[in-house]
């Protein structure tokens, strides 16, 4: 590693200049976002707004026809990766909740992109494990229970397309990664998940220090 720290830590005031900078949220997204303010709580687990901007463009980017989301809740980041995806395009969005994911399906049928998007409602693992050997994604997004990182990023690296990208989110799990008093089972499951990629001679990876970190992998071209 180089010895010059080149990064910025952001304050209110230049996130706030960030977001401002930023393609604004549309109507969809901004009903999207009040109605999940309404879950109380639960709202945080909704991905960032600048983070939905950049997984669309990086959809479009690679050209993904076929991608596979596990985890998503009101589903404010299927509809990011939905519209980077060409109207013939697929996602298959796994979640568990049936109440979180209605919430989705309305937001994307206003959207108009109902029909790109597969729901499948059970555990991650199960929708995974029942896949036809033969399918394949574009883009994969990670963003459920912390504890199976390992488990999904193994079941769906072999399944990526050349050229294909994985992304897993929360990696810098509100920066507890590198707290040594927090031992909780989700932050020592996001520690093992990033040294797990880091030392996969398989991949190539970068985190990104957007939102609250995000992970893009990609085979490496000579491994295949
Ligand atoms: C952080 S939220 C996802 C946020 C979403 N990507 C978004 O942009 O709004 C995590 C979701 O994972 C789901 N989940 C938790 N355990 C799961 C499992 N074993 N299989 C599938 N989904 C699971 C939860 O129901 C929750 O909706």
């Amino acid at each position: 590693m180089a010895d010059y720290r080149k990064f910025l830590p952001l304050n209110d005031e230049l996130f706030d200049y960030l977001q401002s900078n930023t393609t604004e949220p549309d109507a969809v997204q901004r009903s999207l976002i009040n109605r999940t303010r309404e879950l109380g709580d639960s709202r945080r687990m909704q991905i960032a707004h600048p983070q939905a901007v950049f997984m669309t463009f990086l959809t479009r980017a690679i050209g993904a026809r076929s991608a596979i989301e596990i985890g998503t809740f009101t589903g404010y980041s299927a509809l990011a990766i939905a519209r980077g995806l060409p109207a013939d395009g697929s996602l298959i969005a796994c979640d568990v909740s049936e109440a979180w994911t209605a919430v989705a399906r309305e937001a994307w049928k206003t959207a108009g992109v109902a029909d790109r998007i597969e729901l499948r409602i059970g555990p991650a693992s199960q929708t995974l494990g029942s896949l036809a050997p033969d399918v394949t994604f574009d883009l994969a997004f990670i963003d459920a229970d912390k504890e199976s990182y390992i488990e999904y990023y193994e079941a769906l690296l072999p399944r990526l397309e050349a050229g294909g990208l994985l992304l897993a989110d929360n990696t810098l799990w509100e920066g507890k990664v590198t707290d040594s008093s927090i031992d909780d089972s989700p932050t020592r499951s996001i520690r093992a998940f990033n040294a797990h990629v880091a030392a996969d001679p398989r991949t190539e990876q970068v985190l990104l220090s957007i939102a609250d970190g995000l992970t893009l992998i990609r085979q490496r071209p000579d491994t295949g």
